[in-house]
């Protein structure tokens, strides 16, 4: 193994698994799949970068390839999997190999948790966000008409498989949007995360293994969402409501980052930290490129918007924030004008 390779594992409620991070190891997809019957689901843009030649690598097996993009994460798509899935032959002992970003990520593992009950999952993560955040922790899903991940289930994989190489492809923007959550799994438990050097795409390596355990730590001490797990949404009530007002023109991580940047400043203003806090988080979003500033939209219709929040019972706010760097904490009952001067100074 390079040096940067690692293997990350996992524990879960019903078992294990392991996480490979190394590079070039797409192509050794053959050694997981192990001679069972598989069959790749990936998206219109990755099948020609990554697809085809891991459909070649496992001898020419079926490859399914869904339209690009969040509005295609839905139950319709999922079907056509299904019927995909028959007409390849996978039977009850057949593996399904998720291959592309998180919405790839999240409607192919949902068809692996649904179909004949349940079938092998290989998640091969392509997007940073994927990397780090949502092939981790066995969240799968789709969206309905009425809001995202509105159906889903937990599915464990039989591993993830993590190629680094993969990144020199991506889009600046999705490399810092992925950004945004390892920039958020460093405020919650990994310092070294903020700190530049790693955030450069040649230790991309190295970030993923930072970023990726910080999540499984998380994850494995909170599987089912019972506690602790909430931290990781640390700046996402601020994100789902900027996506949400600005009709979705913010992409998610974009949003969240300047999610941390609110929940910095609220955290400081209510006296949990001092202001070294939200000054690092906006020194990292801007060297990162992402934005530090909310752009007018309105601070009302963004309070609003956080009051659909799941996560707030009886309409009582509910936000982690941070009592320093690496000391998240929930927070209920914060005050509405603390939040709108807060808002308001960051328009
Ligand atoms: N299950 C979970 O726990 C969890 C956690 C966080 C997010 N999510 C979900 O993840 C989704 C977002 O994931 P995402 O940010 O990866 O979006 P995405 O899947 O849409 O990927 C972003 C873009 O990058 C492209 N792409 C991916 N890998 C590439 C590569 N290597 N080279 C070139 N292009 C590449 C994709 O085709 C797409 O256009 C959302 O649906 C969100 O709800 C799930
Ligand atoms: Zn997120």
């Amino acid at each position: 193994m390079a040096h940067a390779d690692a293997d990350i594992p996992v524990k879960t409620p019903d078992g294990s698994y392991t996480i490979h991070i190394a590079a070039g190891i797409r192509q050794h997809i053959a050694d997981k799949v192990g001679g069972r019957r598989a069959v790749i689901i990936t998206n219109e843009t990755v099948a020609p970068l990554y697809g085809e030649a891991m459909r070649d690598a496992l001898g020419g097996c079926a490859l399914i390839t869904m339209p690009d993009g969040e509005r295609y994460k839905t139950l319709a798509t999922v079907a056509g999997f299904y019927g995909e899935l028959v007409r390849a032959g996978l039977d009850r002992s057949g593996v399904v190999i998720a291959l592309g970003g998180g919405v790839v990520g999240d409607s192919a593992g949902f068809a692996a948790a649904t179909y004949l009950r349940g079938v092998r999952l290989l998640q091969v993560p392509t997007s940073l966000l994927a990397m780090v955040d949502s092939s981790v922790g066995g969240k799968v899903g789709v969206d309905l008409p009425g809001g995202k991940n509105l159906v889903g289930a937990f599915k464990q994989p039989d591993a993830v498989l993590i190629d680094p190489e993969v990144l020199t492809t991506l889009p600046p923007k999705e490399w810092r949007c992925g950004m945004a959550e390892a920039i958020k799994h460093g405020l919650l438990a990994d310092h070294s995360l903020l700190d530049p050097a790693l955030r450069t795409p040649d230790r991309a390596a190295e970030l993923v293994r930072r970023a990726v355990q910080v999540k499984v730590d998380v994850v494995q001490r909170d599987p089912f969402e019972a506690g602790e797990r909430a931290h990781l949404n640390l700046g996402h009530t601020f994100a789902h409501a900027i996506e949400q007002v600005s009709g979705y023109a913010w992409a998610h991580g974009e949003a969240v980052g300047v999610g941390l940047l609110v929940a910095a400043h609220l955290s400081h203003r209510l006296g949990l930290c001092g202001e070294e806090v939200p000054a690092l988080v906006g020194d990292i979003l801007a060297e990162t490129g992402l934005p530090t500033r909310i752009g007018g939209l309105p601070s009302g219709a963004l309070w609003a918007a956080m009051h659909t929040d799941k996560k707030w019972a009886a309409g009582v706010s509910r936000f982690v924030l941070l009592r320093g760097f690496q000391q998240p904490v929930v927070v209920e009952g914060v005050a509405e004008s603390e939040v709108l001067a807060v808002l308001e100074g960051l328009q």
